[in-house]
């Protein structure tokens, strides 16, 4: 499973990176305002710390003026993923992207049916939003489960990115549906390797391993 870092926060995604684990970024219009970097410059700076796929997203509305802001961000660097919302427009836009061979990713979904339409338009990512349907008392879980059997279904080669991750559980539980990557937001990627027990038999081992006397290197 891939992991994305959902934030357009430099400093964090070049200490999360030094870990290895991140295979790639997403960023929306949301997360650029709380940068406060201009859009360019901060997409720029993202695609050369991370060599993996980094989404950007449009933010106009009709299909054309979409397709234009696509193929400007994608011109920022080779990794950049054009990220459209799922709507009518957002689908028009996002085949004749693909058709240019321009990676784009389909944000804002909802629903199996979107999930579908966004595979037959050629989308290389469809982003559910597991959070915000659980903030509704839905189960985002349940989307990402029918969606895998949707694409399996038909062998469509468009990858479930789970996103609106919150908590380590939405990590595990997107990856046993069948998620093909995960966008985690830093805080919520730093808890993924946390357990109390873990730190508590750590301390119990160094406390002996100190009565030993010895050193291993
Ligand atoms: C995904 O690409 C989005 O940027 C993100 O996951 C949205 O999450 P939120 O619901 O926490 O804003």
């Amino acid at each position: 499973m891939d992991f994305f870092v959902d934030t357009a926060e430099i400093s964090e995604i070049s200490e999360l990176s030094s870990s290895g684990m991140v295979d790639g970024v997403t960023t929306n219009p949301s997360l650029i305002m709380k940068s406060g970097r201009d859009v360019r410059e901060v997409l720029a700076e993202i695609c050369a710390l991370v060599k993996g796929p980094v989404s950007a997203e449009v933010v106009a509305t009709d299909a054309d003026r979409m397709t234009d802001e696509g193929r400007t961000l994608a011109k920022i660097a080779e990794n950049i993923v054009v990220k459209v919302p799922l709507t009518w427009d957002g689908l028009r836009a996002c085949r004749t992207l693909a058709a240019d061979g321009i990676k784009v990713n389909v944000t804002l979904c909802f629903n199996s049916a979107q999930a579908l339409l966004a595979a037959k338009a050629n989308a290389t990512y469809i982003s559910p939003f597991i959070g915000r349907l659980d903030d509704l008392g839905q189960d985002g879980m349940e989307l990402i489960e029918d969606i895998r059997t949707i694409y399996d279904n038909y062998s469509y080669e468009t990858r479930i990115l789970a996103a609106s991750i919150r908590s380590p559980l939405h990590v595990s539980s997107s990856a046993l549906a069948g998620a093909d990557v995960v966008t985690v937001p830093p805080a919520v990627l730093r808890r993924l390797a946390l357990h109390p027990l873990t730190d508590k038999g750590l301390a119990s081992f160094l406390a002996d391993w100190e009565k030993t006397g010895m050193t291993i290197a």
